[in-house]
């Protein structure tokens, strides 16, 4: 039995299930792992429909993990997702809390796999600017993942980068996003990773066999500009007007140039745990901070830690010491960590820039908040940091952390002390840095803001 998506599977599941055919009788398999062109553009699935059959319905829990495992690459796993369907309606509904069974553990060690390789995806992915033969800039990006999870994770970059025109080659599929929808195509084998002209070459003929610069998204600009100007104006005009209308021009504006920028991503290796990633990172020479500051400061802590923490860049003593949260601001972090009743150790402490930025004045060296282009070219090293200690909570300390997890948009003194879901972890919390405590004048502001820090440190471990 042919199926390709998990839209698929599950129709078929629910015809077999409703005419009790057994597992053992039927054999699910893909003709091609290579999904057609068209199929399921914008890979939205609605998991909320249960699946009902003559006399069951089946857990939601399990819908959820049988679509994510859809996406994995073993041709097994469909056989794997109907016979648990099957034991599911057939006398065993609680199948799923016996962790030890082996289909239920096959299913969840497949589940954690597709969805580390998506959190891969997102980190590493870097666009690179190709010469393109119309007005449109056009970004293109290699990606080879271990699993099929493009469509899994394409949404992620369209939300990104919504503004940009990008097309993501992988060697089973490719995505195009063109500002307003996603059209997937077939993969583009390559094999290695291709850079600079292998890359450029390999777009240029993925590009002259699939996409079409001549076709212009009429709905979406009819939705999207205002209708007073829609009459008038020709269609290729109002590509530029309507990203002119665009109310978040701006930032994507910033976000364009940063998303494209030298990035520390080449630096990172391709298996990596925290050990090499310290070793990586001692060479790293993304951006211009590595030329003056003494060394590279990394993250440190155990790597089955559970909190990690977040700060922004390490101060003077920090840079000597080659270790984070050393100096005045690190003392204040120790004395909160035992007000909320922490033990430093068992803790993760890393920047979200590896390297002193400075002034010189006189013979001091003054930090000096680094640049959006350093921040966002250190930030393969913290998201690759994140990936290695999947912590179960990070805190950040002040707002720069805050919004390389959080977002651009993220406001401190708004959204202090809540938890958040972030791509790297399910409970992200940012609280007051503790230089910002040690800058503050008044007094009774500094003792409120501290114990504001201790009291989100102690949320972080409730
Ligand atoms: N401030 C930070 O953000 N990090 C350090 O490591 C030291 C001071």
């Amino acid at each position: 039995m042919n199926v390709e998506t998990f839209e698929e599977w599950r129709n078929e599941a629910r015809r077999l299930l409703a005419r009790n055919v057994a597992p053992d009788a039927v054999s699910f398999g893909s003709v091609s792992e290579q999904p057609l062109l068209d199929m399921l553009a914008g890979g939205e699935h609605d998991t909320d429909a249960p699946i009902e059959t003559a006399s069951h319905s089946v857990p939601k829990e399990f819908l959820q993990l049988a679509e994510t495992v859809a996406y994995h690459r073993d041709p097994q796993r469909w056989n794997l997702m109907y016979r648990t369907l099957w034991r599911l309606t057939h006398g065993e509904r609680h199948l799923l809390n016996i962790t030890t069974d082996d289909d239920v553990y096959q299913l969840y060690r497949m589940q954690k796999s597709v969805s580390r390789d998506v959190h891969k995806m997102k980190a590493f992915v870097r666009f690179r600017k190709v010469a393109s033969e119309d007005d449109v800039e056009r970004f293109v990006a290699w990606h080879r993942s271990d699993h099929r999870i493009l469509r899994l994770a394409a949404p992620f970059f369209s939300r990104r980068f919504k503004a940009m025109h990008w097309t993501i080659l992988t060697p089973n599929e490719s995505v195009t996003w063109d500002h307003s929808e996603l059209t997937y195509g077939p993969g583009v084998p390559a094999n290695d990773a291709p850079d600079g002209d292998a890359l450029e070459e390999l777009w240029k003929t993925y590009y002259a066999s699939i996409f079409n610069p001549a076709r212009i998204k009429v709905e979406t600009m009819r939705r999207e500009m205002p209708t007073r100007y829609w009459p008038t104006m020709p269609e290729t005009k109002l590509i530029p007007e309507l990203l002119a209308a665009a109310p978040q021009r701006v930032e994507e504006m910033i976000e364009r140039h940063e998303g494209f920028a030298e990035t520390a991503v080449k630096y990172i290796p391709s298996e990596f745990n925290l050990a090499s990633l310290r070793v990586a990172a001692a060479g790293c020479r993304a951006c211009d901070l590595c030329e003056r500051a003494t060394q590279t400061v990394f993250g440190i802590g155990p790597a089955d830690a559970k909190v990690v923490i977040v700060g922004e860049q390490p101060g003077d003593e920090e840079d000597l010491a080659g270790q984070p949260f050393v100096g005045p601001a690190g003392r204040l972090l120790g004395q909160a960590f035992v007000e909320a009743g922490m033990d430093r150790s068992s803790v993760y402490v890393t920047n979200a820039v590896k390297h002193f930025s400075f002034v010189d004045r006189g013979k001091r060296r003054l930090h000096k908040k680094p640049s959006a282009k350093e921040i966002f070219a250190c930030r393969p090293w913290l998201e690759a940091e994140l990936l290695a200690l999947r912590p179960e909570v990070v805190v950040c300390l002040g707002a720069t952390a805050a919004q390389v997890l959080l977002g651009r948009d993220f406001r401190l003194t708004d959204q202090r002390g809540r938890e958040h879901v972030s791509d790297w972890c399910p409970r992200t919390i940012a609280t007051w840095h503790p230089a910002a405590i040690l800058r503050t004048v008044d007094p009774a502001r500094k003792q409120e803001m501290f114990t504001q820090l201790v009291g989100d440190l102690q949320q972080s471990i409730a």
